[in-house]
């Protein structure tokens, strides 16, 4: 048969495998969750030996579900949460500490030390990024201070230091391949974005060997081949980028002013800048979009950490609701007199505030509130928070007009009331693909185009199809009023003065 391609999703919750067809129709899928360790308040940590196990299931399933073998498969795709920090054993492949996930905040005291000595600018400039303790640099050196041994080992040349695609790699090799994709690297803090290298400055700062960093490729490039032992034939990986990058690869946003925003655990919202590197001068971070044929192209990134996870909240934690899919039908029925506004700062405030300290708050509160209004505050935070990124990248780049139209993507937009609202609150059209699986498509469309049996850029793009389109339907007066009452709520959250 031959003809399919599978392409592993590799997330913070879960990691997903899917295989696809000739035509890029989804043929199986594998889906399996991990443990989340939290080790002490504000640390997040995953067993990479887990995350692994967890891959080969869900490809095993996958393959299962779509009634095809390894030997169907031309070539793999890899797609990660992104900047998860994973060190390990050259030699034996054994991990050396748990992997830091990237929502753990540890080394935000490191990360004041830092700024404090005014080496903010010097970060930024390099590597389009502010110092937050969400990137991998930090965790890195923290991991080189705290693991008995570790810094020496590095030093040696014998400990390698990867984000997950790397690990997943060096795994499906059998240990012959280190390797990372230049959207990957971009998010490690350690990466020039403008020279495409890794850079020795910000390494001496960070007190990181160069002897642990894998090789940067483009996202689509010849990854190595999966060991023989592990699947009973030699696969090709033909195509690597960091989850929110494939994202906007299979919304196909190529064309520089295309922006795409995903809503899991958190909310990513990444513009197309295309060869130009916009500096933000409103605290998002510029990123590598992808790199292909060599050529890199740029985005402006706007990263919110709580989006589906404040419904997760209301499940979990108040017991508002039963499954997550349920939230919609609670908000409409909430009081359109009550202005409830929920600042879900759990775990500290992304872009454009990066506030490590701010913690959540909920105001507006009276006798009558109740889950309506909660389920209503929960999902309108998210489209608050989407207006304040895009407001800053119209602030950032001309090519971020009025007439951006958003695609998005993730489990929250099967809501047709909170994409309603997020058009309504933007004052911009909102547009809901057909596949709503755009992440795993875009590192599928990867490898698939790298072999020779996708379509290329343009084919792809013209393949992207359109759900449904939301236009925006709230009055402007009213849009404003609620506006400032979030701007305000937000305010109250702050620890530090912007
Ligand atoms: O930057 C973090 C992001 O890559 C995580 O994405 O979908 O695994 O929550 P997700």
């Amino acid at each position: 048969m031959g003809g399919y391609i599978l392409a592993i999703d590799q997330g913070t919750t879960s990691s997903r495998t899917v295989v696809f067809d000739g035509d890029m129709t989804i043929a199986g899928v594998g889906q399996q969750e991990f443990t989340q360790h939290f080790p002490s308040s504000g640390w997040v940590e995953h067993d990479a030996e887990e995350i692994w196990r967890s891959v080969l299931a869900t490809v095993r399933t996958a393959l299962a579900k779509a009634s095809v073998s390894a030997a169907d498969i031309t070539a793999i795709g890899i797609t990660n949460q992104r900047e998860t920090t994973v060190v390990w054993d050259r030699r034996t492949g054994e991990p050396m500490h748990r992997a830091i996930v990237w929502q753990d905040r540890r080394t935000a005291r490191f990360c004041e030390e830092l700024k404090e000595k005014g080496l903010e600018p010097k970060f930024t400039e390099k590597t389009g990024l502010l110092l937050d303790p969400y990137f991998s640099g930090t965790k890195l050196a923290w991991l080189l201070e705290n693991v008995e041994g570790l810094r020496a080992r590095a030093e040696a040349g014998e400990v390698c230091f990867g984000t997950v695609d790397s690990w997943l790699i060096y795994k499906l090799t059998d240990g012959k391949v280190h390797v990372t994709d230049a959207t990957n690297a971009s998010r490690t803090l350690l990466y020039n974005i403008g020279e495409n290298r890794w850079d020795d400055e910000l390494l001496s700062i960070l007190g990181i060997p160069a002897a642990m960093l894998p090789e940067v490729k483009d996202c689509a490039a010849d990854f190595g081949v999966t060991d023989p032992a592990i699947f009973g034939v030699a696969i090709p990986i033909l195509g690597v980028a960091g989850d929110q990058q494939a994202a906007v690869i299979g919304n196909a946003c190529f064309e520089p002013g295309m922006m795409k925003s995903t809503y899991g655990t958190g909310c990513f919202a990444l513009l197309n800048t295309g060869t130009d590197r916009v500096a933000s001068s409103n605290r998002l971070l510029t990123t590598i979009a992808y790199r292909l044929d060599g050529v890199t192209t740029y985005a402006l990134e706007g990263s919110i950490f709580i989006a589906g996870a404040a419904v997760q909240w209301l499940r979990d934690e108040l017991g508002f609701i039963g499954v997550s899919s349920e939230v919609g039908a609670l908000a409409m029925k909430a009081d359109p007199n009550q202005r409830v506004y929920l600042v879900p700062a759990f775990t500290g405030l992304g872009a454009p505030y990066w506030d490590a300290e701010a913690r959540g708050a909920i105001f507006g509160l009276t006798r009558s509130t109740g889950p309506e209004e909660f389920a209503r505050a929960a999902l309108e935070s998210v489209a608050y928070q989407t207006h304040d990124l895009l407001e800053a990248m119209k602030k950032d780049w001309k090519g971020a007009a009025d007439k951006t139209v958003l695609r998005v993507d993730g489990g929250m937009v099967a809501s047709d009331w909170t994409m309603q609202r997020l058009a309504d609150i933007l004052a911009s059209p909102v547009d809901r693909p057909v596949i709503l699986e755009t992440t795993v498509l875009g590192a599928a469309w990867l490898a698939g185009s790298r072999a020779g049996i996708w379509p290329d850029r343009q084919g792809f793009a013209e393949h992207w199809r359109r759900d449904h389109r939301f236009e925006p339907v709230m009055p402007e007066a009213e849009r404003l009023t609620a506006i400032a009452g979030w701007h305000d709520s937000v305010s109250r959250c702050l620890t530090k003065r912007r």
